[in-house]
């Protein structure tokens, strides 16, 4: 039997924080004994330390299977862990695509005994698979795509409003209208460079999807999240159909970075939606503090370096972030752009509650423990030697930030501390 005790931190929630000693047995939190010896248990010191609920991100591309080259689910998941990241909700753009039961079962079978940190798969709809959609099991979601993105599995509009009347799960869209992106490459032919990115995927294609991806919702009365939104027009248009279950999540990288990024990054940082202007970003923040914005996750695209070195038409679109969505926001939180409690429900608290994950995004008797510990007081740079995904390098890299964490537990273990992953690949299959 594991037993940890974790003693004389402060514990977060969105309520605020709390200076309490945490028991952890057999993979749970079992208590909170106040100024006890427990017998037999190792002793974490956690003085003048926070400790969070482990970080969910319920949007990454681990890439496996098809593209191991770019990142795998080791990689991904010590990545992960390595930041705080306890469980992963992984994408259905794999090749083969993860858009059947037996996919699904040829994933989970792929993955098992392999990842570091917790996980879930979705299942992709592709505008043929409804029957498959309906029956598959344990899954946090289905993922569509109104445009076509990194996989091409973009569907028509008939196909996605089918989507919404008969499928029985948590619809997840990517939002872009193909259309507006068909014609602005046209206007835009001949002048193909990075910047162009952003204004062929524009501001107008995103919210004409969010529109009538919210009308749906309305009208079948069905939940919906909204991926990576990234602009004013798309919050302004979600915050007048929450009442109708719709939520959504912003990135880091729509949040951190600009199109006057470009001039340095290049291709690097071209992602789909793109990357907008300083007034879209500053909205963005608004709707993050008025709650309009459920959830901070990062949509970890890696490619590798040279994929993205390739010129504007080759280079595929994403960016990776999965290991530093947590020291990228606690700088914030050092910075008071956020407070901690905004943090702990932007990235632990509402992703739970949204994908309907059981027992974790708090620290509660009974819950799994599944939590980050972590040091305000640590000033670090980012550099690119740090950094464990396979994409091999961040946006982030340079940025000199303020609040890391220093150790993970998943499932009462052990799996990160003193800068080093360790131990066995414990993570296990999320039941939703
Ligand atoms: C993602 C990818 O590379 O898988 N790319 C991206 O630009 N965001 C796909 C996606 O989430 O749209
Ligand atoms: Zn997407
Ligand atoms: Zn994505």
């Amino acid at each position: 039997m594991s037993r940890i005790l974790l003693k004389n931190g402060e514990v977060v929630s969105s309520k605020g924080t709390l200076k309490i000693d945490v028991l952890i047995e057999d993979g749970k939190i079992v208590g909170f004994p106040e100024n006890e010896e427990v017998e037999g248990a190792e002793v974490v010191d956690c003085m003048d330390k926070l400790i969070l609920p482990g970080v969910i991100d319920p949007h990454v591309h681990f890439r496996d299977p098809g593209a191991t080259y770019k990142e795998d689910f080791e990689s991904g998941s010590r990545a992960a862990v390595s930041g705080g990241v306890t469980t992963v909700l992984d994408m259905p753009n794999n090749e083969p695509p993860t858009t059947s039961r037996k996919a699904l079962d040829a994933k989970r079978a792929l993955v098992n005994g392999r990842s570091f940190a917790n996980y879930g798969f979705y299942i992709g709809f592709d505008g043929g698979n409804l029957e498959e959609v309906n029956e598959a099991e344990n899954i946090p979601g289905v993922k569509v795509y109104v445009a076509n993105s990194t996989g091409d599995m973009g569907v028509s509009q008939e196909n996605l409003e089918e989507l919404f009347e008969k499928s029985n799960k948590l619809i997840v869209v990517h939002a872009e209208d193909e259309g507006i992106i068909e014609k602005n490459k046209k206007k835009f032919d001949g002048e193909l460079v990075a910047e162009m990115h952003s204004k062929i995927r524009s501001p107008e294609a995103a919210a004409k999807a969010v529109k009538y991806v919210c009308e749906l919702a309305r009208k079948y009365k069905r939940p919906v999240h909204i991926a990576h939104v990234s602009t004013e027009a798309e919050v302004d248009i979600i915050e007048e159909y929450k009442e109708d279950g719709v939520t959504c999540e912003v990135t880091p990288h729509h949040l951190h970075l600009t199109e006057d990024d470009y001039e340095q990054w290049k291709n690097f940082i071209k992602v789909n939606p793109p990357v907008r202007s300083r007034m879209e970003v500053f909205s963005l923040w608004k709707a993050l503090k008025t709650g309009v914005i459920d959830i901070i996750d990062t949509d970890h695209a890696p490619h590798s370096l040279e994929e993205k070195e390739a010129g504007y038409l080759d280079a595929p679109a994403g960016i990776p972030g999965v290991e530093m969505l947590l020291p990228i926001f606690l700088n914030t939180v050092s910075s008071e752009g956020l407070t901690i409690s905004e943090l702990v429900r932007l990235v632990c608290e509402r992703p739970a509650e949204i994908f309907g994950i059981p027992n974790k995004g708090r620290i509660m008797e009974g819950y799994d423990a599944d939590l980050v510990i972590v040091d305000m007081e640590i000033e670090k740079k980012v550099e690119r030697k740090d950094l464990l995904s396979k994409a091999g390098w961040s946006p982030y890299e340079g940025l000199m930030l303020k609040g890391w964490p220093i150790m993970t537990i998943v499932d009462g273990e052990i799996v990160y501390k003193d800068g080093k992953v360790e131990g066995q690949p414990i993570g296990k299959e999320v039941v939703f």
